[in-house]
């Protein structure tokens, strides 16, 4: 027998030097230089205990994939009673009930027309899996994404990512991708104008800074799409199944796009999976023939542990009313964290829907305080949300991250079930760091200085 219970707590001090040696080492040296190189050893609903006996407040979630929060008592017991049921699972050569069973929820669930489902294994899969059907319902090649959109790191995706710092050594991508600003409706009808682009994907609202569009901004992609053939596809990995406080993002502006894309949440937090949902006439543009039956497939899709899972997250979603509660915590959360700007002048902004908030951070008036402002960005661009994430990390217990490259906004996704007395420990929390930042002396600024000289020294 392998004692994997015995093997995990044998070795798990080794953690980080496993980590140096065989897989992503760099990543380890910037845990250990911003100070987050804890060794987490448990993990229950919203909250995550390490080795020391810490219990830290989890307002990541794993990048929005612990939505009904870690280790939920259902999805286990549902995915326990897979394992006891000696399932075949995965035959090949037959198709599976469950799958069958989660595209019918989903189906019931997603926007209105969009009801045929390829299930895959992550997000990045089913962006590239929706270029494919887009190309294949469209007949066109090219493809219209926004500046600083993220739609996955493999190189078919990459090819549609708006961040250059993702794009830049893995050059050149799939031909015919044109890269306009969001929320720039002249922009995309510009780029549209010939008629000869097959999808515009979208994140509802960018990931990467918390930006969300004008109200009108996806109707009228919506409109140009329609007048032009083009295909809408809706990447809704992060915000899809309740993360804004509706089941879908696009619900905010009633949009239907062409193609949906989710992952993340539908796993429960245990077995990765994702789905491309469409219409069926989209959708039979891909399986058009016997011979093209598997036009789009991948081995583990439809498997019955992670159909299951995504069964288990959508019956807790539903039964827990998450997405109502996701829709009221973050109103709540979003308050309270507006106040803030009124006290502090470099929180210049929150942004957000739900419990997808970005909190937005600028140079502030006051002059020797800009001048520290200035110094940390000329030391390093991506310096200054370390400022607010660490003492959050080290002071309060809580965990948070950084948005993306040069934006300085810090972005909040914490699992769908946290209520009032998790936002007010996380406002209560962000006052006192914002108060400390505020101060000339403050100890953020001491350790953001020494951040950087130990940053330059391991570079
Ligand atoms: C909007 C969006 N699309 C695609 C992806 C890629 O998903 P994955 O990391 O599962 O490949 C992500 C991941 O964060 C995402 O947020």
């Amino acid at each position: 027998m392998l004692d994997i219970r015995a093997l995990i707590k044998s070795r798990s001090h080794e953690t980080y030097d496993l980590h140096k040696r065989y897989l992503n080492h760099q990543f380890v040296r910037v845990l250990e230089v911003i100070g987050f190189n804890r060794n987490y050893v448990s993990g229950k609903g919203a909250y995550l205990t390490t080795d020391k006996g810490e219990e830290v407040l989890d307002f990541l979630s794993g990048f929005g994939v612990f939505a009904v929060g870690r280790n939920h008592p259902v999805v286990r017991q549902v995915l326990h009673d897979m394992l006891d049921s000696d399932l075949p699972n995965l035959i090949k050569m037959d198709v599976g009930v469950i799958a069958g069973l989660l595209a019918e929820a989903l189906a019931k669930i997603a926007p209105e027309g969009l009801d045929a489902v390829f299930f895959d294994n992550s997000g990045a899969e089913g962006v590239d899996g929706a270029l494919k059907f887009a190309r294949a319902a469209t007949g066109r090649q090219k493809f219209v994404y926004c500046k600083r959109g993220f739609h996955g790191q493999l190189i078919g995706t990459l090819g549609v990512n708006g961040g250059a710092e993702y794009r830049e050594r893995y050059e050149p991508f799939i031909p015919g991708c044109v890269e306009i600003p969001f929320n720039d409706i002249n922009a995309l009808e510009a780029a549209l104008a010939g008629r000869d682009v097959a999808g515009v994907i979208i994140e509802p609202i960018q990931g990467k800074g918390v930006m969300v569009p004008d109200d009108d901004y996806l109707p009228a992609v919506r409109h140009l799409c329609d007048a032009t053939g083009t295909l809408f596809i809706a990447d809704e990995v992060q915000t899809g199944l309740g993360r804004t406080g509706k089941m879908f993002a696009v619900e905010h502006w009633n949009v239907i796009p062409d193609i949906l894309i989710i992952s993340k949440a539908l796993s429960g937090g245990f077995i990765p999976v994702g789905a491309i949902i469409t219409r069926r006439e989209i959708y039979n543009k891909v399986f058009d023939s016997m011979d093209h039956c598997w036009a789009h497939s991948t081995t583990f899709g439809q498997n019955d542990m992670a159909m299951a899972a995504g069964l288990a997250a959508l019956h807790v979603m539903a039964e827990e009313k998450l997405v109502e509660n996701a829709a009221s915590t973050g109103e709540y959360l979003l308050a309270g964290l507006r106040k803030l700007t009124e006290k502090y002048e470099m929180l210049h902004a929150v942004r957000g829907k739900g419990l997808m908030i970005g909190l937005q951070f600028g140079a502030p008036k006051s002059l020797l305080l800009k001048a520290q402002w200035h110094a940390v960005h000329k030391m390093n661009e991506d310096l200054f949300g370390q400022m607010i994430t660490m003492p959050l990390l080290d002071k309060h217990h809580i965990l948070t991250q950084v948005a993306g490259h040069h934006l300085d906004t810090v972005k909040i996704l914490p699992p769908l079930i946290i209520g009032k007395k998790e936002a007010d420990k996380f406002i209560s929390a962000v006052d006192e760091v914002l108060a400390d930042v505020h101060k000339l002396t403050g100890s953020a600024w001491s350790t953001v200085a020494k951040l950087a000289v130990r940053t330059a020294s391991s570079a």
